[in-house]
């Protein structure tokens, strides 16, 4: 059932655990995450990068896509479809395309440009009843070619956004896009404890989590992190049950060649990822 995120997050800030953004690459993506949310009956989230947007053919064809797929394979449970890391011009093709959630990154413009564009976002979407995710302080790694720092956020500049009515909050604190380096130092707590003071009950978002230990996870849906976005996991064991497969020889064996049969190893790969993550986040059965 396609929705926005403001009711699942909400809810899920008052039961203290986190609803899982998947970001999703093509149809087998897409099947597999919402078939492991039905299944564990949790909400969830599809995210959708303006780099995946434009490789699935342009956010119609995405919208159209989950849209339809949502209602072949009975979907009951909270489905958002939601832009990651927007641009102002990709909100506004979101927006259009029928998606039910926007990311507007504004983190790389000064403080008082992000807080303007992000408020006129937030009449925009509250018109159109969708949610809307707003970031402070740019999240480290490289996502579609730019490369952030990990900065920590200032827990002052989270509350004048998370104050202009914005559903969600991603707050940079030290987490990083794909792998963590093995120099990583770690989430900081003190700066999302901060963050939390300041901001009350508005959900938290936190990027990257790929990699975050569980003990690291746990801690900041306990300090108020709400939604966890996750992608290169997801990423990594497709190529890996892709490779073991070819490895193998098992797709010169019979019509082992067949894309319906090449692709099966990495679309249960996803599913077990998404499986392992919801149940750590806390969000299953939580539908
Ligand atoms: P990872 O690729 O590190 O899981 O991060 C995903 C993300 O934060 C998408 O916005």
């Amino acid at each position: 059932m396609l929705v926005t995120a403001e009711d699942m997050l909400k809810k899920a800030v008052a039961g203290k655990y986190a609803v899982g953004q998947f970001n999703i690459n093509n149809l087998e993506w897409t099947k597999a995450v919402l078939l492991t949310a039905q299944e564990l009956n949790s909400p969830v989230i599809l995210g959708v990068s303006e780099g995946a947007g434009k490789y699935m053919a342009g956010f119609e064809t995405v919208a159209a896509m989950v849209k339809a797929m949502d209602e072949s394979l009975g979907i009951t449970v909270p489905v958002a479809l939601h832009l990651d890391h927007g641009t102002y011009e990709g909100c506004y093709k979101c927006i259009k395309a029928g998606f039910t959630s926007i990311m507007f990154d504004g983190s790389h413009y000064p403080i008082e440009e992000n807080v303007a564009k992000t408020k006129e976002l937030v009449s925009v979407t509250r018109a159109m009843g969708m949610s809307l995710e707003a970031e402070v302080g740019s999240i480290g790694g490289e996502e579609d070619g730019v490369i952030g720092m990990g900065e920590c956020a200032d827990p002052n500049e989270c509350k004048s956004v998370a104050d202009l009515g914005v559903t969600m909050l991603a707050a940079g604190i030290g987490n990083i896009h794909g792998k963590y380096p093995a120099n990583w130092q770690g989430l900081s707590f003190e700066t999302l404890a901060a963050i939390k003071e300041l901001t009350g009950e508005k959900p938290l978002v936190l990027h990257g989590g790929t990699g975050i230990p569980a003990d690291m996870i746990k801690k900041a849906i306990s300090l108020g992190v709400a939604k966890i976005n996750v992608n290169t996991e997801c990423q990594l064991s497709f190529a890996d049950a892709t490779r073991k497969y070819i490895e193998a020889g098992k797709d010169l064996e019979g019509k082992g060649f067949d894309p319906r049969k090449l692709l099966a190893p990495g679309f249960e790969a996803i599913k077990a990822t998404v499986k392992e993550k919801m149940e750590l986040f806390g969000s299953v059965g939580k539908a």
